[in-house]
């Protein structure tokens, strides 16, 4: 690559990254995010694929399912998701380079994919300061992915750091200003995001900042016909850094269970199995006031709570998070 094609390459890198942190229209902001993915694309041979094959090359992990390179690839076309947590990530170094003026920023970014999505649109943006970065993924091809892509643009000035490992064990020996994690799928089941989350939590300096914030999963009841939602719970699971059920993991591991006790509810007297059905809403805090609201994203879907199709009114039941092979919340009916 000649010093000219980085220079141009450099640049409409910044113009995309310009886009997606400062114009207000949601239409160019996808469109900087198509760029974006051409843009890659001269460098590097990944095509973002959905993969819903078996043979997608997915790697199943005992804390959850790390998706494939292809089908990570394709996560920046989940364009509301890419485009809140960008900012929300642009913000974050922003406040951390103005908290620590002078200091070297150390950014941990678990999952970060083929393309790093949520952090290498904003380096054309940030390349000046001093950054030191550690790119972690458990597919070496998304690292060896990053690492051509951060030769094409030419950021060696920056101090970066590739780690082929399982988030859900990575120990580093320093704690970090920014830890960007999203793996993550709707409801938290199927990847690993809680325990990459337990993993991590403690390798954030006391001012450090996760993305994302805080992810809320909530039960509620739907019309089946109209669709509207309705007696929406307090979250279910409330997923953050100061999560308290990670004081609880050693225990279940101990017994094997791998499963958390979250919460007993009532099935409401007035439930009707035949017109209503449980649900589980998800809603992200990314940061701050940058919110993921429920449906605006792939990752944010509604999902029906099948386990809860037999329940009848007034029963009491109980709501336990599986952390093992396939995450999710499950539901047991208490017989009193
Ligand atoms: C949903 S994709 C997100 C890709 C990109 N960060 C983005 O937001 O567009 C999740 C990525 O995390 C990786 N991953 C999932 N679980 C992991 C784990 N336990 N350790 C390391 N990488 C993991 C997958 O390989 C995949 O590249």
């Amino acid at each position: 690559m000649t010093t000219k094609a980085t220079a141009e390459a450099l640049n409409t890198l910044r113009e995309i990254a310009q886009f997606i942190t400062t114009d207000q229209s949601t239409e160019h902001q996808i469109d900087a995010l198509e760029k974006f993915i051409v843009l890659c694309q001269s460098a590097v041979e990944i095509t973002p694929d959905v993969c819903f094959s078996a043979f997608s090359g997915d790697t199943e992990l005992t804390q959850g399912i790390a998706i494939n390179p292809a089908a990570a690839a394709q996560c920046v076309k989940d364009y509301i998701r890419t485009i809140k947590f960008v900012n929300a990530v642009h913000h974050a170094i922003t406040q951390q380079h103005a908290l620590h003026p002078g200091s070297t920023l150390k950014i941990l970014y678990a999952g970060c994919g083929p393309f790093a999505t949520l952090l290498l649109p904003l380096l054309a943006l940030h390349c000046e300061k001093e950054i030191s970065i550690h790119f972690l993924d458990i597919h070496e091809e998304s690292l060896s992915s990053v690492q051509t892509l951060m030769q094409f643009f030419n950021f060696d000035q920056l101090r970066l750091h590739y780690h082929c490992d399982n988030a859900c064990h990575f120990q580093a020996p320093d704690p970090f200003d920014i830890i960007v994690a999203e793996t993550m799928q709707k409801a938290l089941e199927q990847e690993p995001q809680f325990m990459v989350t337990a993993q991590l939590a403690d390798q954030l300096k006391p001012t450090g900042i996760f993305i994302p914030e805080e992810i809320f999963v909530s039960l509620a009841l739907q019309d089946r016909e109209t669709l509207v939602f309705k007696n929406k719970s307090k979250p279910l699971l409330a997923l953050s850094c100061q999560c308290p059920l990670f004081s609880k993991l050693n225990n279940a591991a101990n017994q094997n269970s791998l499963r958390l006790p979250l919460t007993q509810f009532h099935i409401p007297e007035l439930y009707n199995p035949v017109q209503q059905r449980f649900v589980l809403q998800t809603r992200i805090q990314v940061l701050n006031d940058i919110w993921l609201y429920e449906d605006e994203s792939d990752i944010t879907l509604t999902v029906p709570a099948f386990s809860l199709d037999n329940a009848l009114p007034n029963q009491v039941w109980h709501a336990q998070y599986y952390y093992g092979s396939y995450p999710c919340i499950e539901f047991q009916h208490l017989s009193l």
